[in-house]
């Protein structure tokens, strides 16, 4: 079974309800029926309920088993208003600004995410990346002693012998532009449960990335990368985690005996921090360009609940795909 059948079928054990705030984007709407048949989850659309059905019978999609609620009839609204407001009086908000907030149904999602009126939310097929995370960060906030958000990528390289049979956690390529030592400790706690729950990993391995080995060059960038190392280990002793290493280092077992020897897991890591924002997210795309690896994410890390942000870019597949992940992880 394909790693995307797994989760799947992980998923529908587990009968979540997951919300999607785009309630008339046509993809969402296509990815309703396929959601329903096979499980996955108890999708909730936001909007307007004619508008929504519409745009359904419009395009032809089928979204029999989806409800619908409009932010603004929602019988919980006033104490979502309410919510919002005390959340965020002291950054200046006033009962106005949280009534004409709570109408947003990407804050309206994330709050019903934050009062467990839902599991999980998922959007992004017509907001960007931003505007999907600034209300999940306000509203939904870090998970217990987290401070840093990321989102990584399952990495799924064909005919490759590094990694877990060529799958790898990449770590953070979406949301944190210039992270902290500290905060790329973080990413590599976080990034072990996203290998262990959705890539069934048994070994999670890290490799805090750079452009020298154990010391090879000298530069405050380096210094970075071999600092987040420290951290990671002192903070979270459980970690198989090293570096500062180039990433062959981390990758083949030949250049990580002879570069790092003695590491616990140069040349065998599955898992790979970059050391900043540009790095991550160039990295992804050139393996999934160069490498034809099959990428999947960006999945939100860190985070109290779950939410995953989808590319505009996205197919139906990809967005029955991330309604998975995230009905997996809450
Ligand atoms: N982790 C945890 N909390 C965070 C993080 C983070 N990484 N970043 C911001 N926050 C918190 C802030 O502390 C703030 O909390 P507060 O208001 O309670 O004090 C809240 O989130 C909102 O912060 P803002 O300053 O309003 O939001 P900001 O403008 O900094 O935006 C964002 C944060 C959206 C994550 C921004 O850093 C961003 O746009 N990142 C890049 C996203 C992107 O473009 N990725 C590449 C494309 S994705 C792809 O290619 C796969």
């Amino acid at each position: 079974m394909s790693l995307l059948a797994e989760i799947r079928e992980k998923a529908s054990q587990k009968g979540r309800n997951i919300v999607l705030p785009e309630g008339t984007e046509e993809r969402t709407l296509q990815a309703i029926k396929p959601i329903v048949d096979q499980k996955i989850a108890h999708p909730i659309l936001l909007g307007d309920e004619s508008e929504i059905k519409g745009v359904a019978s419009k395009i032809g999609a089928d979204i029999t088993g989806a409800e619908i609620i409009n932010p603004a009839k929602a019988p919980f609204y006033d104490d979502f208003v309410q919510a919002f407001y005390e959340m965020r009086k002291k950054k200046g908000i006033d009962l106005d600004k949280a009534k004409a907030t709570m109408l947003d149904p990407l804050f309206f999602a994330s709050m019903m995410v934050k009062m467990n009126k839902a599991d999980g939310e998922v959007a992004g097929a017509e907001n960007t990346t931003g505007n999907v995370l600034r209300p999940a960060l306000q509203i939904i906030k870090t998970a217990p002693g987290i401070s840093a958000v990321s989102g990584s990528f399952i990495i799924i390289v064909p005919n490759c012998e590094f990694g877990h049979n060529g799958i790898f956690v990449f770590a953070d390529c979406a949301v944190t532009p210039n992270p902290t030592a500290e905060q790329l400790a973080e990413f590599a706690k976080t990034s072990v449960a996203t290998a262990v729950d959705l890539c069934g990993m048994d070994d999670p391995k890290i490799g805090m990335l750079s452009f020298s080995t154990k010391g090879s060059a000298s530069h405050e960038l380096v210094d970075k990368m071999a600092q987040a190392t420290a951290i990671a280990k002192e903070r979270f002793p459980e970690l198989k985690v090293d570096g500062e290493f180039q990433v062959d280092a981390a990758l083949v077992p030949k250049v990580g005996s002879s570069k790092a020897p003695g590491s616990p897991v140069a040349g065998e890591c599955n898992i790979l921090i970059f050391p900043d924002l540009n790095a991550g997210n160039i990295g992804y795309k050139i393996a999934q360009r160069l490498a034809k690896a099959e990428a999947i994410g960006p999945i939100l890390q860190g985070i109290a609940k779950p939410v995953n942000d989808l590319s505009r870019g996205c197919s139906v597949e990809d967005i029955v795909n991330v309604v998975a992940m995230t009905a997996v992880r809450a």
